[in-house]
């Protein structure tokens, strides 16, 4: 585990001459090491949002200066709901309007919605231009700025326009998380229990024990947890980076967690809110069809409830739970394929009966 005054940590994604690292420690922003050895190019962007760029942006951009001639940036609206076409299109039309060339490396600074978007961008802009992820939210450091899954969302279903494609690195400096917003840090911690239930049960253990030195954001808690789940992650992504089979695993709670935030409108809960909730109902639903007992499920409620998440989803209705759950991404010829606990630290996608989702959503779902 690291804490300030710490070697930085790397953890290594594996995929041919697609590999890079994460790299992950105390003051990378400011490190000129944690910038060295990327891509030639003239000319840097950084692609953030109006809320992180008077935070870090500078910072970045500084350390930036000793490695390319001009530094850009453009700082899109804040928020889930800006994650759409028109805002991708700022970031082309900053792009084109600099006159930067297909050599141009971007660098998402900021959340899970900033990486997403700039990652597609990246994947499009001319074909495809080098990025680097920067992430600035526990989620975005445990989960969504590793392994090169990149979109933005349509009014019909979350993050169904993207693209699978790999940033040149990952550089994810704890210290930033210093002013992230508690509700924020919470929703972070739902990606993090995560990795317990599908792969790795004394990862929860070690959850359960140190829940509140991660809510007291204590370095060496955070640092371990964001070391841990990228090596997670990294082994799946490893195994399989499309999603062809084993991937789908770390969609844990998101069937039903998509749902919560389309049905809800993009931004009315944070996708770790929704994730968190969505794991509560996919392990009752585990339940019902015998793959884990009572006792798991409660024991996991608990750590969701625990470190600030929802347990209770919104009342939407099952038949507009389920009409959303068609849409997602996991979904064969109109059939909802669910994330299940097949055990503890075990997960399979299978299919289950309607009739059964309805008995979970009214379980837990606000009357
Ligand atoms: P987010 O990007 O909206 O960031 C959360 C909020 O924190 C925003 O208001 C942001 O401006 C602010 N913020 C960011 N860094 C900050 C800092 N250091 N200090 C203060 N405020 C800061 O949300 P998120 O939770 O980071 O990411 C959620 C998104 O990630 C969703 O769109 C989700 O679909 C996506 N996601 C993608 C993957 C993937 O594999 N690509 C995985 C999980 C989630
Ligand atoms: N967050 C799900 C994935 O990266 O596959």
């Amino acid at each position: 585990m690291v804490a300030p005054g710490d070697a930085t940590q790397t953890v290594r994604i594996e995929l041919g001459e697609r590999s890079y690292p994460i790299l992950i420690g105390a003051r990378l922003l400011d490190d000129p090491a944690a910038w060295a050895g990327l891509p030639r190019a003239h000319a840097a962007m950084i692609v953030t949002n109006s809320t992180v760029s008077p935070l870090y942006a500078a910072r970045l951009a500084n350390a930036l200066r000793g490695h390319y001639a001009v530094v850009r940036e453009v700082a899109l609206p804040d928020g889930e709901a800006h994650k759409d076409w028109a805002c991708l299109n700022q970031i082309f039309d900053a792009l084109l309007g600099a006159g930067c060339d297909r050599k141009t490396v971007l660098f998402a600074l900021g959340g899970g919605v900033v990486g997403d978007m700039t990652g597609f961008a990246a994947a499009c802009y001319m074909r495809g231009v080098p990025f680097v992820q920067v992430p600035t939210t526990l989620l975005a450091q445990v989960d969504s700025s590793v392994g090169g899954k990149t979109a933005i969302n349509h009014p019909l279903g979350k993050n169904m326009i993207g693209a699978f494609y790999q940033p040149e690195r990952v550089v994810c400096d704890l210290d930033t998380l210093a002013s992230l917003p508690p509700r924020e840090l919470a929703a972070g911690l739902a990606e993090i229990v995560k990795y317990g239930p599908i792969a790795d049960m004394a990862f929860m253990d070690w959850i359960e024990t140190n829940a509140d030195a991660l809510l007291a954001r204590e370095p060496r808690a955070l640092a371990h947890a964001v070391r841990r789940s990228c090596e997670i992650k990294a082994w799946v992504v490893g195994q399989d980076e499309r999603e062809s089979g084993l991937r789908a695993i770390l969609n844990f709670g998101h069937t039903f967690g998509h749902a919560i935030e389309a049905g809800l409108g993009y931004g009315a809960w944070l996708h770790g809110e929704a994730v968190g909730c969505g794991m509560v109902m996919a392990a009752r639903l585990s339940q019902r069809l015998g793959l884990v007992d009572t006792a798991f499920v409660q024991r996991l409620t608990g750590l969701i409830a625990r470190v600030g998440l929802p347990v209770t989803g919104p009342a939407l209705g099952a038949q507009r739970y389920l009409e959303l759950m068609r849409v997602d991404k996991k979904a064969e010829g109109g059939e909802i394929r669910f994330v299940l606990i097949d055990g503890p630290g075990r997960a399979v996608m299978r299919p289950a009966p309607d009739s059964l989702v309805c008995e979970v959503l009214a379980e837990s779902t606000a009357a």
